[in-house]
């Protein structure tokens, strides 16, 4: 049986590696994307996740989440990382389908009591749909399967400010709340996304054994490599989104601890994730190393064959 996944995104160039992967990889089933802002507006995210699905003729849900933070100002989305439009330099298109008519929350909430115990949500953005869900409906704690989520980091490091990882500081609250639930949390974090990196060699192979998909993402991972080039020298990329994708495929790649996390969510070291020293707290499993060899063979290896296994489905 395959794995049912929801993933909860702000697209963005490694978010478009991360779904482009999941399509590809025939052990999961996407059963919808819920949108999220970040390093675009929600509504472009919105219109970007749609735009992903239906490059790869993947028949799934795009839920529209939440317009701003729970409780801190929103912070403009990173078009110095992700571009105006969310892809680099490729302009904006519009999606032929249509969101769907439930928000984000609602539909994470009404797809796990609809299937409990069988949905885990990837949260690849900031949280906030996350914790709307909680809100709306608290008992996804005990539907869902298990919750993933690409941000924050374990050792203190951050890639917003010194601290703090973009994800978890454009809305701490959401954050925290999401850390101090009561259900099967994983945080795959700065520790081991930035540990697997892809070059251009990298995406110009995807180009040439997938030129539509695989094409798509190495024109727009110029930008992104463009990014990373500024402030490391070096032209690579870190692989944030797929790598909590693959935490959910292939967990064997990925050590863990196992303990209570807490947000910083005031001061200067807001957005930081650290440990939660009170009572209480359900441990959250945190990556701390990674097999990055295998991981960045696995993204390639399911992302080279995306053009394929897109016109099988077409096919029906
Ligand atoms: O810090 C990395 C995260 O921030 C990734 O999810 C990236 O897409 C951005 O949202
Ligand atoms: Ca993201």
């Amino acid at each position: 049986m395959k794995n049912k996944i929801i993933i909860d995104t702000d697209p963005g160039i490694d978010d478009a590696m991360a779904i482009h992967m999941a399509f590809a990889d025939q052990r999961l089933d996407v059963i919808g994307l819920t949108s999220i802002f970040g390093n675009v507006t929600t509504n472009r995210a919105t219109r970007n996740a749609l735009r992903l699905a239906e490059m790869a003729h993947y028949r799934t849900i795009v839920a529209p989440g939440e317009l701003v933070p729970m409780i801190r100002a929103p912070e403009p989305p990173a078009d110095f990382v992700h571009g105006a439009e969310g892809f680099g330099t490729i302009p904006a298109a519009t999606p032929a389908g249509g969101a769907d008519s439930r928000s984000a929350a609602k539909f994470l909430c009404e797809s796990c009591a609809a299937a409990p115990g069988e949905i885990t949500i990837c949260a690849v953005g900031p949280l906030t749909n996350l914790a709307a869900a909680l809100s709306l409906d608290s008992s996804i704690v005990r539907d869902v399967k298990s919750v993933v989520i690409m941000g924050g980091s374990y050792a203190y490091h951050g890639n917003v400010t010194g601290c703090a990882e973009a994800n978890i500081w454009n809305d701490p609250d959401a954050a925290d709340r999401v850390f101090a639930a009561d259900w099967d949390v994983t945080m795959v974090g700065l520790d081991v996304t930035e540990r697997t990196q892809c070059t251009p060699d990298d995406f110009a192979f995807l180009a040439s054994r997938s030129p539509h998909i695989g094409g798509f993402l190495n024109e727009a991972a110029i930008f992104y490599f463009d990014f990373h080039q500024s402030k490391t020298g070096i032209r690579s990329c870190f692989m944030h989104d797929p790598s909590a994708i693959l935490a959910i495929t292939d967990t064997h790649l990925f050590g863990f601890e196992v303990v209570p996390i807490a947000v910083v969510c005031k001061g200067k070291e807001i957005g930081r994730t650290r440990l939660y020293e009170g009572q209480g707290r359900r441990p959250v499993k945190v990556a701390t190393s990674v097999d990055n060899v295998a991981a960045r063979e696995k993204f390639l290896g399911l992302v080279a064959n995306a053009d394929s296994i897109s016109r099988m489905r077409k096919a029906g």
